[in-house]
């Protein structure tokens, strides 16, 4: 089982977005069975996913205390992949995630505000010596400032190749707690996730053919 741990330090950067999203991809790509852990007291993730009809992704409740061994059932329960969404602004918390965590997803959108906040996270995440992929989000099509977010970022690590874009549709209710990507399968937001969930998967065997910590 891979634990991905989606992290950083900036509110509202798309952590719980990319967590429903992709844990969603993940099983829609036979890449399951994915678990989803929510470490954020807001509960976001949690909410969604109790809206959901499907089966899948399951989801666990476990105290912060618990989460290793909680890990550790999961593993013997035959899980593919285990995904925690995270809170902002806990540096502390995110540490101790890192500490077990096989990759971590670090949202970033293309704002001098996010930029300016991405090296405290990298340096937690160098201390932990995690590999960790940068994935940036919201982004408007052809904009300078999403092309220097990726020059900036690529300074400290990977990139994701697939930029995930500003669209409404990531945010608004499906019926039954779907995500759009379930909603319409053949669409843009399906497409993009599609790629990124690759991204990340071909970055995780890389770090895992490398070592851990060679980011
Ligand atoms: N790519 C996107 N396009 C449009 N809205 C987005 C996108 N990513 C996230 N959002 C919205 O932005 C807000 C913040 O995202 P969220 O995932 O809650 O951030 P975080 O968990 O990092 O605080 C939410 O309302 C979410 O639906
Ligand atoms: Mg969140």
């Amino acid at each position: 089982m891979q634990v991905i741990v989606i992290n950083s330090q900036k509110g509202g950067s798309a952590k719980t977005m990319l967590a429903k999203h992709l844990s969603v991809e993940a099983e829609r790509a036979g890449d399951g069975p994915v678990f989803l852990i929510d470490t954020d007291p807001q509960g976001s993730l949690t909410a969604w996913h109790a809206k959901r009809e499907s089966e899948t992704p399951q989801r666990v409740d476990l105290p912060f205390d618990g989460i290793e061994r909680g890990l550790g059932l999961l593993r013997q329960h035959g899980a593919a992949y285990c995904l925690i969404d995270t809170a902002s602004g806990r540096v502390e918390v995110a540490q101790e995630l890192f500490r077990i965590a096989d990759f971590v997803v670090f949202p970033v959108q293309a704002s001098e505000d996010d930029l300016t906040a991405a090296p405290v996270t990298v340096q937690s995440l160098k201390e932990a010596g995690v590999p960790f992929l940068f994935v940036l989000t919201r982004v408007k099509a052809n904009t300078l400032i999403t092309a220097q977010a990726a020059a900036v970022l690529s300074r400290h690590g990977q990139v994701a190749e697939t930029f995930v874009g500003d669209r409404t549709a990531y945010k608004s209710p499906y019926p039954k707690g779907q995500t759009i990507t379930e909603a319409e399968p053949r669409g843009p937001a399906a497409k993009e996730m599609s790629a990124l969930w690759e991204n990340i998967k071909s970055c995780l065997h890389e770090s895992i053919s490398l070592g851990r910590g060679q980011n």
